[in-house]
């Protein structure tokens, strides 16, 4: 109930004016949301890419944002990510940009993503940049799946997010085709009815564990996309995080305790950055998948 509750706190526009009208307010959950999101601009995006680079991480940029609903904000949007694209280009980056197709098209129709994907697909071939589509609820999960699938059998550089919750990923998985494919597996940030999806569990973990050994075997690269430490000890025990193409991918701000413990291990590990002006909307998610995160957001501001 209390994701619930925070995610619709993250949908109401009039909230999220009253925070921008209210400048003692703004600033003191941007301090919050300072631990999550890079910055408002791209350039902190890449510094701080940069920063992590240069320790011996991969990173993943998304500029955040979802949703869109107008053919304008889409092309905005897309716009973006072509300039970041072209800034990583040009600092010899080999990133990962990461989005949801709801932000570059989904949410007007499934030919506005599909055309923005291609754009941005254009650009990346001859780089060493990837192209990574986010999962987003299950309402339009297949409609990302048949726009990735057609991106992917033209550009080999777009990789799919998906989750272990939902009881039809097993069969998504099946039906990938055999050829390698970029994936990374989470466990699923939506609330789900339970007739599509398991909740966070011990069986849930294991139908994570079981989806990853299926991923590895089948040759495919897989970003393990979790902050689960039991996980990570499983996917070490079992010898799997040494395995070519395999990577530990988690969120800035996130457990950087873990993602600095296991690079230093010698284990490959991806950090996943964001900036942009919507970063309520990603501090409210945070919050969302992790309530005790509320608490420090509080501590976060109240030491400001
Ligand atoms: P889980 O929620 O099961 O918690 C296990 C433990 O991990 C906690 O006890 C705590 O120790 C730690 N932990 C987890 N979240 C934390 C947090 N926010 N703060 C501090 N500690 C935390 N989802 C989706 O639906 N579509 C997507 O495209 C993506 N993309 C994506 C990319 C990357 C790189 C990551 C890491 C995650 C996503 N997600 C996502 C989010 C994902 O589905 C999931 O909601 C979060 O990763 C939280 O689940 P975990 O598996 O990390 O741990």
């Amino acid at each position: 109930q209390f994701t619930e509750t925070m995610k619709s706190i993250a949908r109401r526009g009039d909230l999220k004016a009253y925070v921008e009208q209210t400048p003692s307010i703004y600033h003191m959950l941007q301090r919050a949301a300072a631990k999550y999101v890079t910055g408002e601009d791209r350039t902190a995006g890449l510094e701080a890419g940069l920063r992590l680079i240069n320790k011996g991480y991969a990173v993943s940029l998304e500029y955040i944002g979802e949703n869109a609903t107008d053919v304008q904000s889409c092309e905005a949007a897309a716009l973006e990510m072509k300039q970041l694209i072209k800034n990583l280009t040009d600092r010899g980056m080999a990133a990962r940009v990461s989005f949801d197709l709801s932000h570059i098209g989904l949410s007007v129709d499934d030919a506005l993503a599909f055309k923005h994907l291609a754009t941005l697909a254009d650009q990346t071939q001859q780089t060493e940049i990837e192209l990574f589509i986010s999962m987003e609820e299950s309402a339009k999960t297949e409609a990302i799946l048949a726009i990735y699938e057609r991106a992917a059998a033209i550009y080999p550089n777009i990789g799919i997010t998906l989750q272990a919750q939902l009881h039809l990923t097993a069969q998504y998985m099946n039906d990938l085709q055999a050829d390698p494919r970029r994936l990374r597996l989470v466990k699923g940030a939506y609330q789900e009815p339970k007739h599509l999806a398991i909740s966070r569990s011990d069986a849930l973990n294991e139908r994570y564990l079981h989806l990853l050994e299926q991923s590895i075997d089948k040759g495919h690269r897989v970003s393990i996309a979790t902050h689960d430490e039991r996980i990570v000890d499983e996917v070490i025990n079992r010898g799997w995080a040494l395995k070519p193409g395999v990577e530990f991918e988690m969120l800035y701000g996130i457990r950087p305790d873990l993602s600095s413990k296991l690079r230093k291990a010698g284990y490959p590990v991806r950090i996943y950055l964001t900036y942009g002006h919507e970063w309520y909307l990603y501090l409210c998610h945070r919050i969302a998948e992790y309530p005790p995160n509320l608490y420090q957001a509080v501590i976060d501001i109240a030491s400001d």
